[in-house]
């Protein structure tokens, strides 16, 4: 597939995404259920994610968005903006921070840090694609959907210069 200049090649089929997606869902139905929860998930990227995650959740909850940019292009500018803040009381609630793709890890510690002056019942971070070695950050994902190599993925919700978002299958970089 070819996005913009650059060439991607197939990576994670629907099926293998949904079926981490539903195993995801099954711990977090476990573990939260009776609880008085809210999802947050980090946009753009995780939109796809949320809309999959959710539906799988059987016990009655609030969702919720922030919006954080830190890539562009293929590479982490190390710098995370943000640009749409929570406005959700998150005072003893459990809160769950839903992420497409962990790869450094600043823009947890970002969210991290917008979200813990609200004191929150507890805070972790559920994603679906996790990149173990190039991960530096403060808060590691409690809930992870796959763990992945180093690679640079497109699709289902993630970008490569705000294209290649919208397809099931998950690609990486030729
Ligand atoms: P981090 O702050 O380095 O953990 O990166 C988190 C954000 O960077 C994710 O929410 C994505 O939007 C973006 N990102 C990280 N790795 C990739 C990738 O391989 N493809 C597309 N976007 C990525």
């Amino acid at each position: 597939m070819q996005i913009k200049d650059r060439e991607f090649e197939i990576f994670l089929n629907e099926q293998e995404i949904q079926s981490a997606i539903k195993l995801l869902a099954t711990e977090i139905n476990k573990e939260y259920q009776g609880r008085e929860v809210i999802f947050v998930g980090v946009m753009n990227g995780a939109f796809m994610f949320v809309a999959d995650l959710l539906k799988n959740i059987e016990f009655q909850c609030e969702v919720s968005f922030v919006k954080l940019t830190s890539y562009e292009g293929v590479e982490t500018s190390g710098t995370v903006h943000e640009l749409i803040g929570l406005v959700n009381d998150l005072y003893d609630k459990h809160v769950i921070i839903l992420e497409d793709i962990v790869d450094t890890g600043l823009t947890l510690d970002k969210v991290f840090s917008m979200i813990d002056s609200d004191t929150p019942s507890s805070l972790e971070v559920a994603c679906l694609l996790y990149k173990p070695t190039a991960f530096k950050g403060n808060h590691p994902p409690k809930y992870v959907g796959i763990e992945i190599p180093d690679h640079f993925v497109v699709g289902y919700g993630l970008d490569y210069m705000e294209y290649g978002r919208n397809t099931k299958d998950i690609y990486k970089l030729k």
